[in-house]
């Protein structure tokens, strides 16, 4: 049994339905990738794992219990951090205070905890999330979800407008995270930086699975292209509407 089982999901915004029937596992110290085409649906998944958005049909497994449906308190408090795609951390806010919002005093071995994985927002503390840099900020807003321990930890786009150097840096950390024994669901455009590093890799197409495979395999796809070019890539899998 994986840590994260999402099944047949459906969700979507008004009448419209964006996700028709999404699958995916994650696993306790894995990196599991979401890619695809923009619209296709991925920051979505991630919304309807959360609760943010009530999944309209599927399930959403975790360690077990089943969290469709359930509030987004409940969801965090079940062991899931998330990082949203864009606006994640607030300028007017010093470093500390992102910290004191999620939990008013956190325990100082868990802030030196958190402080070890970014070491370069230590020094950083008192400042405003204003002056920080790209890479930093996106540090902070990964260290702010950390902090409260989560199991599994959903990262839309962490990537999205760095330079490749910071980008590096920041999927250094990525890793790490992993590495310590935390689920990583991971959603990226960048598939040259993200596949690598990926166990597995899940492809979406207007709110379906398309492809998926170890995220190496999957890099080396040459069916890849035809997901990014909105072709089909495998007309069998596409009609199921999921993979496995
Ligand atoms: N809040 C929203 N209200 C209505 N439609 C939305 C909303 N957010 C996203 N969508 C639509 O849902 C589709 C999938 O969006 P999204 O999940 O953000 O895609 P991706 O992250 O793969 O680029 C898009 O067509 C988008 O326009
Ligand atoms: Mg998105």
């Amino acid at each position: 049994m994986s840590l994260l089982e999402v099944r047949d999901l459906v969700a979507g915004y008004g009448d419209t339905n964006i996700l028709h029937g999404v699958s995916l596992d994650a696993e306790a110290g894995k990196i599991v990738t979401l890619i695809g085409p923009n619209g296709a649906g991925k920051s979505t998944v991630l919304k309807a794992v959360m609760g943010l958005l009530k999944p309209r049909g599927g399930s959403v497994r975790f360690a077990g219990e089943e969290l469709a449906g359930r509030e987004v308190e409940d969801i965090v408090a079940a062991g899931i951090g998330y990082v949203p795609q864009v606006e994640n951390i607030f300028p007017s806010l010093t470093v500390a205070e992102h910290f004191r919002l999620v939990q008013s005093s956190p325990p100082p071995a868990e802030l030196e905890l958190v402080l070890n994985f970014f070491p370069q927002l230590k020094p950083r503390l008192g400042k405003m999330a204003s002056v920080l840099s790209g890479g930093e900020r996106q540090m902070l807003a990964i260290a702010r979800a950390l902090i409260l321990k989560p199991r599994l930890m959903l990262l839309d786009e962490p990537s999205a407008a760095l330079a490749p150097q910071v980008v590096a840096a920041v999927f250094d950390r990525i890793v790490a995270i992993a590495r310590s024994g935390i689920a990583v669901l991971l959603v990226e455009q960048n598939v040259k930086v993200a596949l690598p590093l990926s166990d597995y890799a899940y492809a979406l197409q207007v709110g379906r699975n398309v492809l998926a495979a170890p995220g190496p395999d999957l890099l080396a796809d040459p069916q890849l292209n035809d997901v990014y070019l909105g072709k089909a890539p495998n007309a069998g899998m596409a009609e199921d509407g999921a993979a496995g």
